[in-house]
């Protein structure tokens, strides 16, 4: 048997997704070479298809003891110890991938998802700093390379490697606005603004650019453009689940824990509820048990796909939440959550006005929004990422004069940025019932 041969064999039948005839070609390169570095690797990639991720990692490791060079072999193991949810020995696994071979384009990518929600990289900073050292002239390895160094608080080296990024030319980057953002969080605003300006110049029709460059500005917005909402959201829906979860994203469950507390005090369900900014839906499945019916309503077409595959709304609804609520509606709701929504919203007037009008006597909003603390003033702000924060007593004004009541406010962390924790506010706001009116 020519080893070589049989191995590409196995490959090919694995690749036509023919899993036993590939694993009959691979045990006979093993039963021939039992050490072979190909037929170990191929046979784990074998066993992670077929659902024995751990068989998948033994096998690999293995392959890697025959040989340690092989830097493909590594970012497979660090793809499946991911998906094991083993991040911090995928981290590992993927840096080896990258020392070997410094331009291997989806490690880089795989660090970079691992690392944009971690809060420490102790390990992998000294790696970086050695592969930029030797490979000076590669922008993923020193894209990474200022994130780790954003991770450790080392604030003026990253933004000295964040600013090398873009050095490298505005095209290479998919997305050259976060680059403007990391330099803001880190205190070079003006920086970010040349940087946010050539952006704008080279492509006019950028929306997240132009509403990016706005914010750093200090323009005086009242509220996200929804031509940026739909863009922004349309373009990450695809990985919006996959990078929130790597973010610790909590809003979900803390408003959703809210709602079914209520539902089970009153021991029946919410007749009509909505999603206001349902996004891909991850607040839906957690409501659904106490809720006769759900609506969930978005601007994001790629958002709302999302959330049409759970199959949990009843009706999905693609446009501006303001503009539904003051819709004339079907039905009113006894209902209404809104997760990290309304930080795209800075003045609340009338979204509260809106509400009014679409809830029921009786009914209440329970919602998530960033704290905007230690102020009376402003009573709200956009932030360098695009995103407003609120004050309390801003959200108990809005709501009195719209005639509701803000119930019940409680400070949470919401997630983690840039190995921050990111401060919110979960909050109740109810219309009275027609015997308190
Ligand atoms: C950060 S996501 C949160 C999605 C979902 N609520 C969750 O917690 O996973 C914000 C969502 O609000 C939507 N959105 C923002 N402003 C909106 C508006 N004015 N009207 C309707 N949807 C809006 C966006 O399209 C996006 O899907």
């Amino acid at each position: 048997m020519q080893i070589d041969a049989r191995l590409q064999e196995g490959i090919d039948a694995h690749r036509n997704g023919n899993l036993a005839v590939a694993q009959d070609a691979y045990l006979e390169v093993l039963s021939a070479d039992p050490n072979h570095a190909d037929g170990l690797h191929f046979l784990g990639l074998l066993h992670f298809d077929a659902g024995h991720p751990e068989n998948a990692v033994a096998l690999i490791r293995k392959s890697l003891e025959q040989n340690a060079r092989n830097a493909a072999a590594f970012n497979n193991l660090g793809n499946i110890l991911k998906l094991s949810g083993s991040s911090s020995e995928a981290l590992e696994a993927y840096a080896r991938a990258v020392e070997l071979e410094p331009r291997h384009k989806e490690a880089w990518s795989n660090i970079n998802v691992l690392l944009r929600a971690a809060t420490h990289n102790d390990d992998l900073l000294p790696i970086l700093a050695e592969i930029v050292r030797l490979d000076p002239e590669n922008p993923d390895a020193w894209h990474n390379y200022g994130l780790s160094l954003v991770l450790a608080g080392r604030k003026e080296e990253a933004a000295d490697a964040v600013e090398r990024c873009l050095e490298f030319g505005l095209d290479i980057w998919s997305d050259p606005v976060w680059h403007a953002r990391v330099l803001c969080a880190l205190g070079r605003q003006n920086r970010a603004l040349e940087f946010l300006e050539q952006i704008v110049e080279a492509d006019p029709h950028n929306e997240i650019a132009r509403y990016q460059l706005a914010a750093v500005r200090g323009d005086d917005l009242d509220h996200a453009p929804e031509s940026y909402v739909k863009t922004h959201f349309d373009k990450f829906a695809a990985t919006f689940d996959d990078v929130l979860s790597g973010l610790g994203y909590r809003a979900p469950e803390l408003v959703a824990e809210e709602a079914v507390t209520l539902a089970k005090s009153a021991s029946i369900p919410f007749q009509d509820v909505v999603d206001l900014g349902c996004g891909t839906g991850l607040c839906g499945p957690l409501i659904r048990d106490h809720c006769v019916k759900l609506t969930g309503i978005d601007l994001s077409q790629g958002m709302l796909q999302k959330a049409a595959a759970l199959k949990v709304y009843d009706f999905l609804v693609e446009g501006e939440l303001v503009a539904f609520l003051q819709s004339d509606l079907p039905t009113r709701f006894d209902l209404a959550v809104c997760v990290d929504t309304l930080c795209y919203l800075g003045d609340l007037q009338p979204f509260m006005v809106a509400l009014e009008k679409a809830l029921k006597p009786g009914g209440i909003l329970i919602a998530s929004v960033e704290h905007l603390a230690n102020t009376s003033w402003p009573e709200y702000r956009v932030d360098s990422t695009g995103r407003y924060a609120h004050t309390p007593a801003y959200l108990r004004r809005c709501a009195q004069a719209a005639s509701l009541t803000l119930e019940k406010e409680k400070e949470v962390v919401l997630r983690h940025e840039l190995g921050e924790e990111v401060h919110g506010l979960i909050f109740h706001v109810r219309k009275l019932s027609l015997n308190e009116t």
